[in-house]
């Protein structure tokens, strides 16, 4: 009896220590299946890097000035009532602090001049605002909204053009010279 109690005791034993060991293996097994499910999800942000703001590459395609993406168009294209606003929200957002009072230039470039750094589509335009560029332009995507962007391209693409709003008075004015 005592030794069926012994054998029954370390038999039981064994079972525990298998028991255990089974944890064990499963444990580990877990952890290194999680710990590579976190390398390749790491790695896997890491190589899609932030969603972009407004679908719409950042900067120029190197190598090509030719777009190989869809252009949108302003969907305020001929709105007057839009340009206006492009002009107010230009004053209210302090685009003109670092562009100049009629976007002709300051420590900002000059948004009146033909050469665009970035591209002077709408949609180049659009990015530049809603995605921000290296040299200095903050990125406005996350705080103003879509349709109040497309109104601030609606404006830019209207200076020196007869529909510009509120222009400078005179053509003279140091708004008109490019700041670079
Ligand atoms: C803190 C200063 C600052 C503010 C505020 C600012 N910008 Fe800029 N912006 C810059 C600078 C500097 C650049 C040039 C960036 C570069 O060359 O990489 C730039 C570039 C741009 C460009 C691209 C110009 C090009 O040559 O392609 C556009 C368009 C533009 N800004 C529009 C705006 C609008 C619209 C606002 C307001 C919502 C605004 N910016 C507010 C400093 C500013």
């Amino acid at each position: 009896m005592a030794a069926f109690r012994y054998h029954h005791a370390s038999e039981s034993a064994r079972t525990m220590n298998q028991s255990w060991r089974i944890r064990g293996i499963i444990g580990a097994a877990a952890f290194f299946l999680l710990a590579a499910g976190c390398h390749k999800q790491h790695l896997h942000a890491a190589s899609m890097g932030a969603p972009p703001v407004s679908g719409i590459p950042v900067g120029p395609v190197p190598g090509s000035l030719h777009n190989t993406w869809p252009m949108p168009a302003n969907p305020y294209q001929g709105n007057a009532a839009a340009l206006m606003q492009g002009r107010q929200l230009f004053v209210q957002f302090n685009c003109s602090g670092c562009h100049g009072g009629h976007g002709g230039g300051g420590m900002g470039p000059s948004l009146r001049r033909s050469y665009f750094r970035y591209g002077h589509s709408s949609a180049h335009i659009y990015s530049s605002i809603s995605e921000g560029r290296g040299k200095g332009m903050p990125s406005w995507g996350t705080k103003v909204p879509r349709n109040d962007i497309w109104k601030l391209v609606l404006y830019i693409k209207s200076l020196r053009t007869p529909r510009e709003p509120d222009p400078p008075l005179m053509p003279g004015q140091p708004q008109m010279v490019p700041a670079r």
